[in-house]
């Protein structure tokens, strides 16, 4: 099963990810987690080129940086462990370059990027994706005393145009599972284990 997360920065995701892993792995599953971009040695040193605040990068070079990372990490760890039956876990995956490179960036129309996106995916579309909903204004609040790295260093006019990309998202993908993240830690947590609890026990 692969299980994603999304939502712009700050919306809680590494939070949720590191609960449903714990409570998973308790409950006798194999898990594997991996953060986008990242998750292998191609995919990391990639990841040092997008979020490097000293590089300036052409909007259509770093949305194919980002389908780079994700074809490797797909190829190299997340087709094999599922193969094996364990359950993946991502911290983001494609819709977050349909949100920041496809309506943040324009750089490319969105039915290009989709296309982008099954190639660096391999095909591969998650079973769950649960969208962490949160305010702009409330996810500042939350980052304010972080150390800002490329990507969000970008205007809030770029940022805005992310979280519409989300909501778009939201509305045009079934396999969105929207979710409340103005809420506190464990009800979020709760909810999503609710979602997740049917297909799980099969
Ligand atoms: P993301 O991975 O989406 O960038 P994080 O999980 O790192 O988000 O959360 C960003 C910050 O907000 C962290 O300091 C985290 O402790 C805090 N946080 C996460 N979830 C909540 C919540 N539901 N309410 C208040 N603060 C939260
Ligand atoms: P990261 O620190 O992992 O995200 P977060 O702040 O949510 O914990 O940084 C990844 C950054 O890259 C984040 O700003 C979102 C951005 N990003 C894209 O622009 N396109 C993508 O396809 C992905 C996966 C991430």
């Amino acid at each position: 099963m692969l299980i994603t997360f999304e939502g712009i920065d700050g919306s809680g995701k590494s939070t949720q990810i590191s609960l449903l892993r714990d409570h998973l792995l308790e409950a006798g599953h194999e898990v594997q987690v991996f953060r986008e971009p990242g998750g292998t040695d191609v995919s990391e040193i990639i990841r040092g080129m997008l979020l490097n605040p000293e590089l300036e990068i052409d909007p259509v070079t770093e949305l194919l940086l980002f389908s780079s990372a994700r074809s490797q990490l797909v190829a190299e760890k997340v087709r094999p462990l599922l193969e094996k039956n364990v359950i993946v876990i991502l911290d983001r995956f494609y819709d977050s370059t349909t949100a920041y490179q496809g309506f943040g960036r324009r750089s490319m129309p969105i039915e290009q990027i989709k296309q982008i996106n099954a190639a660096a995916t391999h095909d591969l579309v998650p079973d769950f994706t649960f969208y962490l909903r949160l305010s702009l204004e409330e996810a500042r609040e939350r980052t304010k005393t972080f150390e800002k790295d490329r990507m969000e260093r970008a205007g809030d006019t770029f940022f805005t145009q992310v979280f519409e990309g989300f909501e778009y998202l939201a509305k045009t993908e079934s396999r969105f599972k929207t979710i409340n993240a103005e809420r506190n830690i464990e009800s979020i947590h709760k909810e999503i284990l609710k979602i997740l609890s049917l297909s799980l026990k099969s």
